[in-house]
């Protein structure tokens, strides 16, 4: 598989890179909770802790994650694949029950690490907005981490 113009090829050879699969928790104006599924992840800055995740300008769901002044990043366990595959759908309904407050931000009971932070910046790139935040709290517990790779989940280290 070689070329530029194949989106489909392009997906397939960035799909050779592993990652680890999250969920990023938010609440909209009203107060409702919205979770989607993401591997954009990234650390940025240890000093200080600032970590970015890239949100598509399609989603349904982009005017709650893009304007949330406070977001939950909860990586999941291979436990919780289920919720990574229902997060990812687009109009599913989301159990507020599955989460609870965290420094300020919503996240998910039960996830292998959380992280409670604050947007510091916003900024489109493409099709995506690339959302970094400051990392107010987190907890981790062990347990082996949800993987996706080559469009399966798989899993990593030891339950
Ligand atoms: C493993 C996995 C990783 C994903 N990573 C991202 C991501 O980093 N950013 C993003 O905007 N959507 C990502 N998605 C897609 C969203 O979870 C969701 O399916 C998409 O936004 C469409 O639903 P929506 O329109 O209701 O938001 C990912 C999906 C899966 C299954």
């Amino acid at each position: 598989m070689t070329g530029t113009g194949d989106d489909l090829a392009y997906r397939a050879a960035l799909g050779a890179y592993a990652t680890g699969v999250a969920v990023v928790t938010a609440r909209d104006g009203a107060g409702a909770t919205h979770a989607i599924t993401i591997n954009s992840f990234t650390s940025v800055s240890l000093r200080p802790r600032l970590i970015l995740w890239c949100l598509g300008d399609e989603s349904e769901r982009y005017e709650t994650f893009a304007e949330a002044a406070y977001f939950g990043v909860c990586v999941l366990g291979t436990d919780q694949r289920a919720i990574a595959a229902r997060c990812a759908q687009s109009g599913a309904e989301f159990d507020e029950g599955l989460t609870e407050d965290f420094a300020g931000a919503p996240v998910l009971k039960g996830a292998l690490a959380r992280l409670a932070c604050r947007t510091t910046a916003r900024q489109t790139h493409g099709d995506h907005l690339v959302i970094v935040g400051e990392v107010m709290a987190f907890d981790a517990r062990a347990g082996a981490g949800l993987l996706f790779y080559r469009g399966e989940f798989g899993s990593a280290g030891a339950s």
